[in-house]
């Protein structure tokens, strides 16, 4: 049987705060059925941090394409533009001390207003969309802040229950100052009924750390005529030393 909880870690002593396994969801979680294949079957072993693991990758502004933050655009015929509700998605990358995380490479994918995914095994019966591809990328600026504009995803239906819907949701990837500091995550958006009813969301153990995944629609933040806006705020591990006034890390 897989391990349900339970490690042999020792507590960390590199440069991040530990992760707090209490509010991430548990590796098993046997509504999500996926989840009682893939989740560890042993107790888990604990190594520090690595140097590459702490100073790495750095990422550059260099790297972006000029369409790279705007899905609506970024796969679409010239002139065209991808069909659905048209967003923003903003936010900051905080650390846990609250402080921003400048040049932290953000990486989101998703399906298309529909549900469904540009990818050969979504067999989903609603239609692609040829101006549509669902991916995209940015890189958080000085005070951690960041910006994409996109198109809402629909919900799609999975093969988990006889009637289970995957509320409407974004992926993100963000790598902060260190591979430690990475993190894989979903957004889901205010005020949607599937959020609740879904397996995955509700393999988080406490509704306050659910919540922190709804993005608020922020009426305030947008493109008159052209987009709404949902504002998304992401939280890395933080660094465990102590910052001082004097010193760069963390402005
Ligand atoms: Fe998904």
């Amino acid at each position: 049987m897989p391990v349900e909880s339970g490690s042999n870690r020792r507590p960390e002593t590199g440069a991040f705060f530990q992760r707090d396994r209490t509010w991430h969801p548990a590796p098993l979680t046997p509504n999500y059925k996926t989840s009682v294949l893939r989740s560890p079957q042993k107790a888990l072993l604990a190594f520090d941090n690595t140097l590459s693991e702490l100073s790495g990758p750095v990422f550059g502004q260099a790297m972006l394409g000029e369409l790279d933050a705007d899905l609506i655009h970024n796969f679409a015929r010239p002139g065209e533009s991808a069909i659905g509700e048209r967003i923003i998605v903003y936010g900051r990358v905080l650390d846990e001390r609250g402080v921003g995380v400048p040049g932290a490479l953000l990486e989101f994918w998703q399906a298309n207003a529909g549900g469904r995914y540009r990818h050969k095994k979504d067999g989903y019966l609603a239609p692609l969309d040829p101006n549509f591809g669902g991916c995209g990328r940015t890189i958080s600026g000085d005070d951690g802040g960041y910006a994409f504009r996109t198109v809402k995803p629909g919900p799609y239906p999975w093969p988990n229950g006889p009637n289970d819907w995957r509320p409407s949701h974004i992926h993100f990837s963000i790598f902060g100052h260190g591979f430690a500091q990475r993190l894989i995550t979903q957004m889901y958006f205010e005020g949607d009924p599937l959020i609740w009813r879904c397996p995955i969301a509700r393999g988080i153990p406490d509704k306050a750390a659910i919540e922190t995944l709804i993005a608020a629609l922020d009426m305030l933040a947008t493109v008159p005529f052209d987009a709404r806006a949902y504002k998304f705020d992401i939280v890395l591990r933080g660094r465990r030393s102590s910052l001082f006034e004097n010193r760069l890390e963390g402005n």
